[in-house]
């Protein structure tokens, strides 16, 4: 059973090691147009082909879920045109994939505040939210206007609500609390981190979640990240220590 599942792992993976969560900044789509004279909207074009083909390698290795940064409320501030083309594009493949992706057990989420988005995508998401929810296979998480501080405050205020309703009192506002009052409230943190095009900084993305995940940053533009470069990524994650505040880490 276990061999069969895990038959396509390259074989220097370690099977009993490979992260359950892996979370991505999909980074370098304009450059990597730019550098072969296209506009950058090719580059997202592609940038959408290497999700697709991540999510299918994931799956293949045993990976239980990939969250995607998409779309960050901080994109808005893109020209017009580049927002439009990628708005398009999200309802323009779920549209085209969600049937596949529900017949291979892809339950898909959408993270972020999706009220602002064009109403029809946000029918397309919630209808795929709701036709995926119960599939076992991988959690495949999309961060569609998504903004890390946007999600703590949302977090603060639906406490605050709790504690003036006297439903809670502050005394018992606690870790666990916090997480489940988060878009995430219900996947486990990510264990892996991979920011793609050389750029080494969050851009505010998962920062309560990532307090302990292991980030890897190559230089590789984001539609170039191949299955051997994903490799590369998990290569370098099983050679951590992942020690938690431990002087060892735990076995
Ligand atoms: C990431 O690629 C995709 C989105 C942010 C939507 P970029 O569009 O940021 O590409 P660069 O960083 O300009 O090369
Ligand atoms: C982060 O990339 C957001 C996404 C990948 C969706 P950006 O390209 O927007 O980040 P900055 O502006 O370089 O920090
Ligand atoms: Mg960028």
């Amino acid at each position: 059973m276990t061999s069969k599942l895990f038959a396509k792992l390259p074989p220097d993976l370690n099977p009993q090691n490979l992260p359950q969560h892996v979370a991505v900044i999909m980074d370098g789509n304009g450059r990597w147009a730019t550098r072969r004279g296209l506009p950058r909207i090719a580059g997202h074009r592609q940038g959408a082909k290497t999700l697709k083909e991540l999510l299918r390698c994931c799956k293949d290795w045993g990976i239980k879920a990939l969250t995607a940064y998409a779309f960050s409320t901080e994109n808005w501030r893109r020209p017009i045109e580049e927002v439009d083309f990628l708005l398009h594009l999200f309802e323009r493949l779920l549209r085209r994939e969600l049937t596949q992706m529900h017949r291979e057990g892809v339950r898909i989420s959408f993270i972020g505040d999706l009220s602002l988005l064009p109403k029809s995508l946000q029918t397309e998401m919630q209808r795929s939210m709701a036709q995926t929810l119960y599939n076992q296979a991988i959690h495949f998480t999309v961060a569609v206007n998504y903004g890390s501080r946007n999600e703590i405050i949302k977090a603060c205020r639906e406490l605050a609500e709790l504690v003036q309703q006297g439903e809670l009192k502050p005394q018992q506002i606690n870790e666990s609390l916090v997480a489940q009052h988060l878009y995430t409230t219900d996947t486990p943190e990510p264990d892996l981190l991979i920011r793609t095009s050389g750029e080494m900084r969050l851009s505010n993305f998962l920062l309560w979640q990532l307090a302990y995940t292991e980030i890897y940053f190559t230089d590789i533009f984001w539609p170039d990240f191949d299955r051997t470069a994903f490799h590369q990524a998990l290569l370098s994650y099983q050679k951590r220590d992942r020690r938690f505040g431990q002087i060892q880490a735990s076995a």
